[in-house]
């Protein structure tokens, strides 16, 4: 049966993934199985998206009862949703700084996308500074955002207007900053580009460099968002002048959503017909968002993500303290975790042993392993998967 599904994807799906010919059929919590019925482990969280585990009844729930009400409103946006309202309610308590006024699109890129349109448009500058590993999106103006020039370079020409500058670099940043910059993007912690997390300064300073410079500070959560490094966003307990920030992945645990967030002084700038969509937040979407983000605050899932973090790091830090060749590094925020591998062929067969033996990890930037399970895992449930990853880093430290 799993055969029949990779034969179809084989031959009809567009082939842009070096595809793992593993095809899962069903979830619950951090495991899945595949067709066949074997069971694996998810460390991925469907890629940092499914933030309270497969198949979670919250989520269930709440597509249920909604889509027996309302999936799509007539005329979208331009009517009254009682879900998107709550939603609107729900996420205006938990913004962090001045960020008052929310819209909603379908995916990271997209929110990305419309926030830097709408910072060129309000600024009427036309530059925009972004950071060498970040990572933005797929869509050409965000691949333009991207500081990678493999996902960015084979798409020329590209959007114009974005310079890039080293991460965690003030005096980069500084640099590169004149009249002519709408707006500086980031993510708090680079995620893509490796989990790199900046020094604690660093976004309070950019903050104060864009005021100086009357330049808008885009702060991309859509990877670091809903609790996902231990705090509702990355940024919540810094004091910094945020004007717009996206969010995206566990938003709305895996039902595709996204939205984004402006202050109050960009809300009344923008004009009619500035930005708009077909989805604008549909009751559906909203529905789940709002099930997702309310059982995260009720469940102060913050502070069980910063102590399962503090768990699968202590015992990641055991690992390179026995195998310093083999691990350079192990850094994370929550569970937001980054074990960063000797080289490229390590990383890559200790992925792939891990998947012969049940559990999905994810490597990024070649060497780097992330580990992002979903938010609510338990110790046994982590000690599960790490004794896979603790036997593969064992045996491969032997050969
Ligand atoms: C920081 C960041 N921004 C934007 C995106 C793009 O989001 P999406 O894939 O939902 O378009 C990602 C995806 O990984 C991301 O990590």
């Amino acid at each position: 049966m799993q055969q029949d599904t990779i034969l179809m994807e084989e031959k009809y799906f567009v082939p842009f993934f070096n595809k793992i010919p593993i095809s899962i059929e069903r979830g619950d919590g951090i495991y899945v199985w595949d067709e066949d019925g074997k069971r694996y482990i998810d460390f991925t969280s469907g890629w940092g998206v499914t933030c309270l585990g497969h198949a979670s009844p919250v989520i269930i729930e709440a597509i249920t009862s909604q889509s027996r009400k309302i999936i799509q409103n007539p005329s979208s946006g331009l009517t009254y949703s009682p879900p998107r309202a709550r939603l609107l309610g729900l996420m205006a308590d938990i913004l962090p700084g001045k960020l008052s006024r929310l819209f909603f699109s379908n995916s990271g890129a997209e929110s990305n996308d419309a926030v830097i349109k709408l910072a060129r448009k309000i600024s009427g500058k036309t530059d925009v500074i972004s950071t060498e590993k970040s990572f933005h999106g797929r869509t050409i103006s965000t691949v333009s955002a991207t500081g990678q020039a493999k996902h960015r370079d084979k798409f020329n020409p590209l959007v114009p207007g974005f310079r890039f500058v080293p991460y965690n670099d003030i005096h980069a940043m500084t640099a590169a900053m004149d009249k002519d910059v709408a707006a500086v993007i980031l993510e708090p912690v680079q995620g893509e580009g490796g989990v790199n997390i900046p020094d604690s300064e660093y976004l309070e300073k950019i903050s104060q460099l864009c005021e100086k410079n009357n330049t808008f500070l885009i702060i991309d959560e859509v990877q670091t968002g809903f609790c996902r490094t231990g705090s509702m966003f990355a940024i919540t307990d810094l004091d910094i002048k945020v004007d717009f920030m996206t969010m995206a992945k566990g938003i709305a645990g895996g039902f595709p959503f996204g939205a984004f967030a402006v202050s109050e002084d960009v809300a009344q700038k923008i004009e009619k017909g500035d930005h708009g969509g077909t989805y604008c937040g549909n009751p559906l979407g909203c529905a789940v968002a709002y099930a997702v983000i309310k059982h995260m605050v009720d469940n102060e899932i913050e502070n069980s993500v910063r102590a399962a973090g503090k768990h699968i790091t202590d015992t990641l830090k055991e690992w390179q303290d026995e195998f310093p060749g083999l691990i350079k590094d192990i850094r994370g925020k929550g569970l937001l975790i980054a074990m960063e591998i000797r080289d490229e062929k390590t990383a890559g067969k200790i992925y792939k042993t891990c998947l012969k033996k049940g559990l999905f990890i994810n490597v990024t930037q070649g060497n780097i392993i992330r580990l992002f399970p979903a938010l609510n895992i338990t110790d046994e449930e982590a000690d599960e998967g790490l004794d896979i990853l603790g036997e593969v880093i064992a045996s491969i430290k032997k050969t």
